[in-house]
């Protein structure tokens, strides 16, 4: 069961979400400029949208999907004032396009997750999402996950490893890359009692363990 989308609504609209740091995952941005970017993009759970925004700005195919109306509310703004207003953003429930008979957005030669497959903490969703990433991905297409990592205090929903590993175990995968980078975050009050001995930055981010996936759709 996928959740609700009045949660995450009410990050975006009380300005509460700690992923929101206002620029693209500097993780994001070396996948780029390491040509693993190509062709038809779709960007899941898209949020603030910086990663569509700064993709589509350098010349990409990408389209940022996002449960949260008020996510997509505040993509499309976000895009406005960045000057970048043909960056694309809708509506859409990945959980739920595993199964439903259409499948509305097409498919995608690349999908960049970022901090989205961490967020399904049960076994239903999850495995709904990955059926949905098998749906919506080319075969020989590319799917990057970046999750927050649970090898070292951060805050959010974090996980090991072997989630990744065996989430894409099965028949038309293979997990061709994983290894362990940075996600960057900010202090708000919906994560302000976790932070620990965390670092936050002059700019107020802060940099918490993340793992970064590179799994390619065999058929
Ligand atoms: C932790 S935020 C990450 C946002 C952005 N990708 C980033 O890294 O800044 C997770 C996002 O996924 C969205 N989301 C949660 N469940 C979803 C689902 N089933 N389908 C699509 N988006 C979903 C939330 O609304 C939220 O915007």
């Amino acid at each position: 069961m996928t959740q609700a989308p009045d949660m995450w609504n009410s990050a975006y609209d009380n300005d509460t979400a700690p992923w929101i740091i206002g620029e693209p995952q500097p993780a994001i941005l070396a996948l780029e400029r390491a040509g693993r970017i190509r062709g038809r993009i779709l960007d899941p759970g898209a949020g603030a949208g910086e990663h569509t925004i700064a993709l589509t700005a350098a010349g990409y195919d990408i389209r940022g999907v996002d449960l949260s109306p008020s996510a997509v509310a505040y993509a499309r703004r976000n895009a406005t004032a960045k000057g970048v207003p043909g960056a694309r953003f809708e509506v859409a429930d990945m959980v739920a396009l595993a199964d439903s008979p259409d499948n509305p957005l097409g498919t995608f030669d690349t999908i960049v997750d970022s901090a989205l497959f961490h967020v399904f903490s049960d076994d239903e969703a999850r495995t709904a999402y990955v059926r949905a990433l098998h749906r919506l991905c080319e075969p020989g297409g590319c799917v990057h996950i970046l999750a927050l990592s649970d090898a070292e205090p951060g805050f959010g929903p974090r996980i090991g490893a072997d989630l990744l590993r065996d989430s894409f175990a099965g028949p038309g995968w293979e997990l061709e890359d994983l290894r362990p980078d940075h996600y960057y975050g900010r202090v708000t009050e919906a994560n302000a009692d976790q932070l620990g001995d965390l670092t936050v930055d002059a700019t107020g981010k802060v940099k918490v363990v993340a793992w970064l996936a590179r799994i390619r759709r065999t058929g």
